[in-house]
């Protein structure tokens, strides 16, 4: 059921790149506008972008704090995998983040599996990269980009605050929003294009240069399971391979991961 809200952005802009930016002052959640305007058929390189979200949405159902400052987006794409691989894309985007802010900030960052991008072992942005299948086929993807980037952390209730951060906090000052959103739709658009040209694994060999958390001691907590062991290596699937304490080696396709220094 569309939100009320949903219905008209308040200007279409487009980016350098030729994306056609259409930017809402408040909606529910950009995937799902961006999920709404891909099923009607859009077949263009369209942009989903909200100054505060209402419903945002995170990783497991999980709702994503979406105050006025930060940079929620979502991009629909239609690539050519499988299902199963459109996990690569929230690693493309988490490397086209974590690069972009270094470049552009010098901060800097890392990532963390599966779709996290921190600064001093706190989150600045989450992906939330979401498929509609046709066929048994990706009939297209949502990638939606959450950055925590002109925000007071006192914002965001205790919970998050705990283990967040934002480009605001940890610069000092407010940055350009136009800006980093053209920087971010560049490096996302070169790395999509090295993965549709088949070379996935030297995007992963980018992406695992910047997982500081591998051979970290981590808890990994998946749904009422909790283990703890350390983090070995990320397979050419994205799947997390834990090294437990028994010695035992286990994947972990879904689930969270803690660095045990936080705690
Ligand atoms: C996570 O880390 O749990 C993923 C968070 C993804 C949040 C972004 S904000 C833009 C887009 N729209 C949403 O509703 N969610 C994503």
């Amino acid at each position: 059921m569309p939100h009320q809200s949903d219905k008209k952005p308040a200007e279409t802009e487009y980016s350098n790149l030729g994306y056609e930016i259409l930017h809402y002052r408040a909606l529910s959640s950009t995937n799902q506008v961006a999920k709404e305007i891909a099923r009607n058929g859009n077949r263009g390189r369209v942009v989903v972008l909200a100054d505060t979200q209402l419903l945002g949405r995170g990783r497991l159902g999980r709702r994503w704090f979406s105050p006025k400052g930060g940079l929620w987006l979502s991009i629909i794409l239609r690539p050519k995998i499988s299902p199963k691989d459109a996990l690569k894309l929230t690693f493309i985007a988490s490397s086209a983040v974590a690069v972009t802010i270094e470049k552009m900030f010098g901060l800097r960052t890392a990532v963390k599996w599966p779709n996290d991008v921190l600064i001093n072992a706190k989150k600045v942005c989450g992906i939330l990269t979401e498929t509609s299948l046709q066929n048994g086929d990706v009939e297209f993807a949502i990638v939606g980009i959450g950055l925590n980037a002109n925000i007071d952390l006192e914002a965001f209730p205790a919970f998050v605050r705990s283990n967040s951060t934002s480009l605001q906090h940890e610069l000092g000052h407010k940055i350009r929003l136009r800006a980093l959103i053209e920087n971010v739709l560049k490096a996302l658009e070169h790395r999509y294009g090295l993965l549709q040209q088949g070379l996935w694994f030297t995007l992963l060999q980018e992406w695992k240069g910047m997982a500081s958390f591998l051979g970290e001691k981590v808890k990994i907590t998946i749904f009422d399971e909790v283990l703890t062991g350390e983090a070995w290596d990320v397979d050419e699937d994205g799947v997390l391979i834990i090294r437990l304490e028994s010695g035992a080696f286990r994947k972990i396709l879904v689930g969270d991961v803690t660095l045990l220094r936080n705690l």
